[in-house]
């Protein structure tokens, strides 16, 4: 893994849209996979930025986020959905067509949906470029403690502390629904590359499990260890102390 130290989040922000950029310039036909939550706003912002400043283009790539609530309708303001379009789809020129995120609506056949969403990807022709946050309890999009490293797209509980995490973006944190449908952890340790971001003082226990503990299924985002292109980008408030091994590079 390498892992890049930046000064501040805005810095982890510019980094992580200049590495998106780069390779959608390379293979403007890229597949990525999305995370959502507050850490990856300032990428979005920044690679909004560079489409209309840059010309930088998104007509030919395909986008497939990584999880969803179950129990809110796509148009809820608190779906990932609606995270995903007001902060980037609404903004960049990209075909409707080429934009997928599990469907989570009331009503929908969950398990069903699940295997179509793991199909779409296999599809795709896989992910080429998968960007995750991280939980501070180690989850990896919403695969919590105890999830297997092969596991697929499926429903999964949240965890409390994930739930109070995410009470800020709901009118309470009873809102916040109890189940979500993620890809796998399986899932992603097969897309190609692989950005962990991870950004301000309460990531930096859970990446120094990740990147330092024991690999276990206790800490998901110790997974990622496993796999052979992950580029972690940290700010200097999520960096644990001692320094990580094996920091190849800070970006200032
Ligand atoms: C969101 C997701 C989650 C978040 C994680 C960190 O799509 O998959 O795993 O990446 O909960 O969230 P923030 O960035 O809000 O701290």
């Amino acid at each position: 893994m390498r892992v890049l130290v930046t000064p501040d989040y805005r810095t982890l922000s510019r980094q992580a849209a200049e590495i998106i950029a780069d390779a959608v310039r390379f293979e403007p036909r890229l597949t990525l996979g999305l995370p959502t939550g507050s850490t990856p706003l300032g990428m979005y912002e920044e690679l909004v930025r560079k489409h209309s400043d840059e010309n930088l283009d998104f007509s030919r790539v395909k986008t497939f986020n990584l999880d969803e609530y179950i129990g809110l309708a796509p148009g809820h303001p608190s779906s990932y959905h609606t995270y995903m379009h007001l902060h980037f789809f609404d903004h960049v020129r990209i075909p409707i067509k080429h934009i997928h995120i599990p469907d989570g609506a009331p009503g929908i056949d969950t398990d069903r949906e699940s295997i179509r969403y793991e199909q779409a990807i296999q599809q795709a022709g896989g992910i080429d470029l998968l960007v995750v946050g991280i939980g501070s309890n180690g989850h990896i999009a919403f695969n919590e403690p105890g999830s297997s490293f092969a596991s697929r797209t499926r429903i999964v509980d949240l965890a409390r502390e994930t739930r109070a995490n995410a009470g800020r973006y709901f009118a309470s944190e009873d809102e916040v629904p109890r189940r979500a449908i993620t890809v796998g952890i399986g899932t992603i340790l097969e897309s190609r590359r692989i950005l962990l971001l991870a950004s301000g003082s309460g990531k930096s226990g859970a990446v120094a499990r990740a990147l330092q503990g024991p690999v276990s299924e206790d800490m998901p985002a110790s997974a990622l260890r496993g796999h052979f292109d992950v580029t972690a980008i940290l700010d200097e408030a999520a960096t644990p102390l001692p320094p990580i091994a094996g920091v190849i590079g800070r970006a200032w």
